[in-house]
């Protein structure tokens, strides 16, 4: 077996799948779509970050490929789809670096309040700028978590330790963690924040979620973060309400038109407004996240190719599985229609296999079957990789 690392991802992950009986090989930097397709030919695991396109055509051009690892959050550099069709499952790291986006949205709140940017600056040019007027503590203050997912929950629990006052909306019902309270609009929760923070998701709709009117519903001198996406807020309507002095400050990490690399020219409304903290992206980009990234999808790989195991992954159905000791463990990618796990237990039986143990998931037009067995006769073998319903079947040694 062997897995291809590109773009430089975190040396952890080449270590766990050496420890696990890969052969390895590392690339810097990110290849093109013919040099992937070259480099593919007999690859079972490819491990990609954001730069590296996986396209329809890399993955016709790639028959012994089974998983992807995007050491990553994002997946649209992959054809996902097109990728379950030909049985190959995608993996990435939602959670990794989900303390380093709370950890920097906490640091920005005590920024803003005590209006940090503003001394520094002064500072570096030589001014003595000692005064307590606007600074503030942040304990016992309002904090609006807008989204209460990963990132939003995490920050509840941390910004409690610190002693705020968590309130919190989302458009699902969820558990609310420690003593926050959680608003039934994003209106009830914008009536009682001193600390707005929006931390949604990217589905479509949230698309310019925020502006002017929720601004202009924001308390009188609060503060407004952003560390989710650009496209949610209106940052046209933010800057004049920075302006008019409604907010009293904002701290923004994610904008509608990122630079796509390192140095690349960037321009904002936001530029230049005072206690106003503008980072590139970087709420997710700490080393332990990277670290974690490295671990969490090598982890997946490994375990899928060891046992099986699908869970979290990104466009297959999820299975998790217990590690198999003896026998054979058939995995079975095939087309969700009525009637397959019955052909396999039927074609099975005639060959006088007995099934120890079997799990079942479908989505959407994939199912995903799992057989535990002692023996497998190469001819049931042969019989199950011509069912026409069969994408994809690997058979384990336990
Ligand atoms: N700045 C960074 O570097 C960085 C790093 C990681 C993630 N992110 C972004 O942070 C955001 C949150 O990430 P997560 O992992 O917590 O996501 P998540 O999917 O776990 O949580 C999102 C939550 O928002 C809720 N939601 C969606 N639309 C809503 C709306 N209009 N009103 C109220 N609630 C709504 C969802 O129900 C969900 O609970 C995402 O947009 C992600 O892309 C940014």
């Amino acid at each position: 077996m062997k897995a291809l690392l590109l773009e430089n991802v975190h040396p952890l992950a080449e270590h766990i799948l050496k420890e696990a009986g890969f052969e390895v090989e590392t690339h810097a930097g990110a290849l093109d779509e013919d040099e992937l397709i070259e480099a593919l030919q007999g690859v079972q695991l490819l491990g990609i970050r954001s730069k590296t396109e996986v396209t329809e055509r890399v993955l016709d051009s790639a028959p012994d490929l089974y998983a992807i690892g995007a050491f990553c959050i994002g997946t649209t550099q992959i054809a996902k789809k097109h990728a379950a069709g030909r049985g190959v499952v995608v993996f990435n790291a939602p959670f990794s670096n989900t303390r380093s986006v709370v950890e920097l949205a906490i640091a920005e709140i005590i920024v803003m309040a005590r209006r940090l940017t503003e001394k520094d600056k002064a500072l570096h040019e030589g001014v003595w700028n000692k005064d307590a007027t606007g600074a503030h503590e942040i304990r016992g203050r309002a904090l609006g978590i807008v989204g209460y997912g990963n990132i939003g929950s995490q920050l509840s629990v941390v910004a409690e330790m610190l002693g705020l006052k968590v309130y919190f909306y989302d458009s699902d019902d969820k558990l609310a963690l420690g003593n926050a309270t959680r608003c039934g609009s994003l209106d009830e929760l914008l009536e009682v924040a001193e600390v707005v923070t929006l931390h949604v998701d990217d589905r479509k709709g949230n698309a310019g979620f925020f502006g002017a009117e929720q601004f202009a519903k924001m308390r009188p001198r609060s503060l407004f973060l952003n560390l989710s996406r650009g496209f949610v807020v209106d940052y046209d309507a933010l800057r004049e309400a920075l302006l008019s002095g409604h907010i009293a400050g904002a701290a923004v990490d994610v904008f509608p038109k990122e630079p796509k690399k390192r140095g690349d020219a960037f321009t904002s409304p936001l530029q230049g407004i005072p206690n106003v903290v503008l980072t590139p992206h970087v709420g997710g980009s700490t080393e332990e996240a990277q670290e974690d990234i490295g671990r969490f999808v090598a982890g997946k790989l490994r375990d899928y190719i060891q046992r099986g195991t699908t869970t979290l992954n990104v466009n297959l159905p999820g299975l998790s599985l217990p590690p198999r000791f003896g026998g054979k463990r058939i995995l079975h990618l095939h087309l969700n229609v009525p009637g397959v796990l019955g052909k396999v237990n039927s074609l099975l039986a005639k060959h006088e296999v007995n099934i120890e143990g079997q799990a079942l998931n479908t989505a959407g037009e994939i199912g995903y079957g799992v057989t535990d067995v002692a023996e497998l006769p190469r001819a049931a073998v042969a019989e199950l990789l011509a069912m026409p319903e069969t994408i994809r079947l690997a058979i384990i040694d336990g």
